[in-house]
């Protein structure tokens, strides 16, 4: 049964992010290449947005620049109602600690570590890192459905097991964005069904997911699918 995901008439949407006007080029070997160029985008809260495109279309840099770690040329992005000024490294990686969420295709994940101790990583950055962020990082293994492993080696873990680790750190510093480059990339499509319904999951408890994948069964079903070329989304759901 198809559900509704727009908000009652009258009802605003809140914006979570708000991309206007982003340019980015790179020169490479003494050319100019225009990976993005003058794209915008709304995320609203509670929303799953994917994103396809061609390998090399510039995907990865966008969800750079709105973490920060690349600057724009030009163009400005608002996250929570705050305009984001391109500063230090450690304040945006602060930022990145507090307001953002990641999951990566290679989960990125401490493989000789636990997977509580994993967990609690971005906690200890924040350093906020006490037990009742524990109690939480438990209880959100328990939502992922990882209970079982929680003083497992996630070096020990299946790739489908290691993304359900990387989504529940993803979401320990309690995030309003969520960002996910090809999490699903390097797993079958029974478990990348898997994935997104835990971001279905998260969404639903109002998180704004923005997620770049090829799988159809993604983009079939987030919210809204664009298609980046020639340095702007294209709607195409
Ligand atoms: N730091 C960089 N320096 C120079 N070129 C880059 C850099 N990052 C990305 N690029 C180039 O920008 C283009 C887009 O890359 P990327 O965003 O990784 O694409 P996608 O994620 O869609 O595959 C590619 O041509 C890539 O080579
Ligand atoms: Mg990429």
């Amino acid at each position: 049964m198809g559900r509704s995901r727009k908000a009652p008439v009258g009802v605003e949407k809140k914006s979570i992010l708000s991309l206007n006007g982003i340019h980015k080029h790179f020169s490479i070997a003494g050319n100019r290449i225009t990976v993005i160029n003058g794209l915008s985008l709304e995320l609203n809260e509670g929303e799953i947005v994917a994103i396809t495109g061609k390998s090399g279309c510039g995907k990865s840099t966008l969800l750079n620049i709105i973490t920060g770690i690349t600057r724009p040329d030009d163009g400005h992005i608002i996250l929570k109602g705050k305009r984001i000024r391109y500063r230090s490294d450690m304040f945006m990686s602060r930022l990145r600690n507090r307001e953002i969420g990641q999951i990566f295709q290679t989960f990125r994940l401490l493989e000789d570590e636990s997977v509580i101790s994993n967990l609690m990583m971005p906690a200890r950055i924040k350093g906020n890192a006490g037990s009742p962020v524990r109690e939480y990082a438990l209880e959100i293994l328990g939502r992922t459905g990882m209970s079982e492993y929680v003083n497992t080696r996630t070096g020990l873990l299946s790739g489908g097991q290691k993304q359900r680790v990387a989504i529940s750190r993803a979401i320990v510093n309690r995030p309003s964005l969520i960002l996910a480059d090809e999490p699903d990339a390097n797993l079958d499509t029974a478990k990348s069904q898997e994935i997104f319904k835990l971001l279905e999951m998260l969404r639903d408890e109002g998180k704004s997911i923005l997620i770049v994948t090829h799988k159809d069964y993604m983009l079939k079903h987030a919210d809204r699918t664009y298609t980046m070329e020639n340095g702007v989304l294209r709607l195409i759901k």
